[in-house]
């Protein structure tokens, strides 16, 4: 746990300089729009401990697999997403000194991330050998109006003397992945060009062939009126830059401000990236600073005004709640079905940017709530347009006849993940990506969905589910062997009741599926069986005789689902009995003692009972809860989360958040001492369903809107938005009563504390 940062209920704050946390300070204050993002790398030049980063949503390599020992099956590739191009560069020279803050001594500092308006800034004083102070000002923002545009504004001033300040905007080919596995260089640079107040560098990928443009363009103010100078233009191999010296006086204030487009070829072909890039960056010139800068805080207002959560009485929870939003609807925006959602976002390389089953499990939700119904149909056409390579992925292993294994880990559907454990195991990931189907049909109602992409891709897990199966003549019932569960801290065990309770809730999904599509749109069921070579008949019976007859552990004395075959068997120890030098128990313990023991790294029978609530009574679940929680260690972000849902649940609301305020604070406190890598951003989305779903308890059941709110004790109330089908509902949370707003036309059923209501326009209903 690392707690430096000021406690705000609208911004992050770091007011002193400590280069000891700058990796950390890199990642939480990141910027981006979607379609790319940037790390907090400062524009002056720095040599202390930095891990530079600006990333490119889509754009990746495929790094080539580094394994001890070869096992068939194994993915050539790791995707990566890369460091690309630095953009953001702005050396400053006072005498003949460069500005650099680990050189420079700082006597004052602040850095905000201001997150109503998504722009970073930073102030400080700092003073090189010669006693030469100067004082920064700088801003930036990556626009998330014109989502090709970066944008900075800075301003130096002389503060004790008056002389000459050399100001060098440049772009920066000379970038590597820190994460490389053979210490590769992943892009070419193409070209580089620099003419007097512009500059241009075009990189493409090595192997995978994507190709990015950067044009550069700036302006310069001396006390805010245009500066006469002269820049001198220069470029070699992998840069571009322009310098000029100006004479300032003492107080004078020196502004930059440097507008970069970055255009690549998911958008624009590659023949025309340099003059479209080249056209943004003059459109950007053109408009100006604060034009774009307004249009950026408009796009911010309309995404705060339909997703912010109000806290009142707990400005430690606001914030971290505010934080996880803020940094979601900068990773994602829904606009393009070839994106996705790494559980880094643009904030780190850890994981790749590729995609995991967090989209599904945790992210589908949150957008689903918070944004039009596009933007999580996105990410479910994103798989449906990665089935094919699902299939072969499963081919590779084994299955035949069109079974759809999803892959661990992907860019582009293909697995890159090379742990026999996890990519070969943990293929409960296809039940998730089969439940957000359901999820989305169930609260959109877009039924239609179905027919169009969804059961294609049903069909496919389920024929993977039914290969995965096997038939236990001991038991007399089907099994599944050799999995590893949600909870990393096992491998290979058979018969994980999450997956075998996800595996069979999706055959059984999947043939409700086909009977709908069967009779409400016959010629698509006809062309999706002849497609996929699908025997309904022989298929189906052989999954209903599945779903009759899986095993699913169980303990009948201590009234629990048993996480796997002989989990009960270990030492049924507690995460009390641990002591703190022990913890996290995956840095100081052997993988072979985790693996032996009973700590649970993340939810897991949990994760079950989180997704399927419906089907089990309040006492099954406690009892589950009670059994499992003090044994989960919660190793991994996406844990917390789901144990708070389950407390609110269950009424174990003070539980719940305190659970909460460890998931929502995980990055901003730095409570795994690993924040330098880049933020958890998947498991953001974890946040805001222990407030919405847990302590909110929102559902939809029958296509009826349900609510279960619950308020902790610390917090004086609690708002937030959703949206529903065709309305939206502002809900309102407070010691005494709940308050629905309908900001629609429609009128609303809703069913609160399991009574029904109508909802027109306002609801009071007393707690
Ligand atoms: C978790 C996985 C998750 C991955 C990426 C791992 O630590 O155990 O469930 O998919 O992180 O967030």
């Amino acid at each position: 746990m690392n707690k430096y940062l000021a406690v705000d209920p609208w911004c992050i704050i770091e007011d002193k300089f400590d280069p000891a946390n700058q990796r950390a300070s890199e990642s939480i204050f990141s910027l981006g729009n979607g379609r790319m993002g940037q790390r907090a790398n400062f524009e002056e030049a720095y040599t202390g401990n930095s891990l530079p980063g600006f990333y490119i949503a889509g754009i990746y390599y495929p790094d080539k697999t580094r394994v001890g020992w070869w096992k068939n099956g194994y993915p050539d590739y790791f995707a990566k997403v890369l460091n690309a191009p630095n953009w953001i560069g702005i050396n400053v020279i006072a005498g003949k000194e460069i500005l650099d803050l680990n050189v420079w001594k700082t006597l004052k500092f602040s850095r905000v991330l201001n997150m109503k308006e998504g722009t970073l800034s930073r102030a400080f004083t700092s003073e090189n050998k010669e006693q030469r102070k100067v004082e920064v000002e700088c801003l930036r923002f990556l626009s998330m109006n014109n989502t090709d545009l970066c944008v900075i504004r800075y301003t130096v001033k002389p503060v004790n003397f008056s002389g000459t300040m050399d100001i060098v905007p440049y772009l920066d080919g000379e970038i590597r992945n820190e994460d490389a596995n053979y210490d590769e260089v992943f892009w070419d640079i193409r070209a580089t060009d620099s003419a007097e107040g512009t500059a241009y560098i075009e990189a493409a990928t090595k192997k995978t062939g994507f190709v990015a443009g950067f044009a550069m363009k700036y302006q310069v103010l001396v006390s805010g009126k245009p500066a006469i100078f002269k820049a001198k233009a220069k470029n070699t191999a992998k840069y571009a830059e322009n310098s000029f010296s100006l004479s300032l006086k003492k107080g004078e204030p020196l502004t930059i401000i440097k507008y970069v487009a970055v255009v690549n070829s998911l958008y624009c072909k590659p023949e025309s990236i340099r003059t479209e890039a080249q056209a943004r960056a003059d459109m950007a010139f053109t408009a100006g600073f604060e034009k774009l800068y307004n249009d950026h805080v408009y796009v911010w207002d309309n995404i705060w005004e339909h997703s912010d959560i109000k806290i009142e009485g707990d400005v430690e929870a606001q914030q971290g709640i505010r934080f996880n939003i803020f940094h979601l609807n900068q990773t994602y925006r829904g606009d393009d079905p070839r994106l996705n959602i790494g559980p880094k976002g643009f904030t780190g390389e850890k994981y790749g940017g590729s995609t995991y089953w967090d989209s599904e499990a945790f992210c589908i939700p949150f957008f689903l709530s918070t944004a039009p119904a596009s933007v999580t149909r996105n990410l479910l056409v994103y798989r449906y347009k990665h089935l094919e390579k699902a299939i072969e992925n499963g081919q590779k292993l084994g299955f035949t006849g069109g079974a759809a294994l999803y892959p661990m880990v992907t860019m582009n559907g293909e697995e890159c993940h090379n742990e026999w454990e996890i990519t070969f195991e943990e293929i409960h990931r296809n039940g998730a990506i089969a439940y957000a189907i359901y999820n989305y049909i169930n609260y959109t109602g877009d039924k239609h969905y179905l027919s169009e992409y969804g059961l294609e891709v049903l069909i496919g897990i389920s024929r993977l589910w039914s290969q995965r199966t096997t038939w236990s003549q001991a038991r007399k019932k089907y099994v599944i062997l050799g999995v590893t569960g949600p909870n990393e801290y096992e491998n290979n065990v058979n018969n994980n009741w999450f997956t075998n309770t996800i595996a069979s809730w999706c055959l059984k999904y999947t043939i409700e599926s086909i009977e709908y599509v069967k009779s409400g749109f016959p010629q698509r069921f006809k062309e999706i069986s002849e497609k996929w070579s699908f025997d309904e008949k022989a298929e189906t019976v052989k999954w209903q005789d599945i779903i009759d007859n899986m095993h699913f552990p169980a303990d009948e004395q201590l009234g629990i689902f048993v996480q796997q075959d002989g989990y009960l068997e270990k030492e049924l120890r507690t995460v009390n009995d641990l002591q703190p030098e022990e913890r996290p128990i995956n840095q100081h313990w052997s993988w072979d003692r985790i693996l032996r023991s009973c700590f649970i790294k993340q939810a897991d029978v949990l994760q079950g009972l989180f997704i399927f609530h419906d089907r089990y009574d309040l006492d099954t679940i406690r009892r589950n809860f009670d059994f499992y929680e003090p044994r989960t260690v919660h190793e991994s972000s996406l844990s917390s989360c789901v144990h708070s849902i389950v407390a609110s649940r269950i009424c174990k609301v003070e539980m719940a958040y305190e659970l909460y305020l460890s998931t929502s604070r995980l990055d901003i406190d730095d409570y795994n001492n690993e924040v330098r890598e880049g933020l958890h951003i998947t498991s953001m989305a974890g946040t805001w369903m222990a407030i919405v779903l847990g302590f909110g308890g929102l559902s939809v059941k029958d296509e009826i809107l349900a609510f279960n709110p619950r308020i902790p004790r610390n917090w004086k109330s609690y708002s937030f938005r959703i949206f529903f089908r065709d309305s939206i509902i502002e809900v309102l949370v407070s010691k005494e009563k709940v308050i629905f707003n309908n900001h629609s036309d429609t009128v609303i059923n809703l069913k609160v504390y399991d009574n029904d209501y109508i909802l027109k326009k306002k609801l009071e209903i007393k707690i």
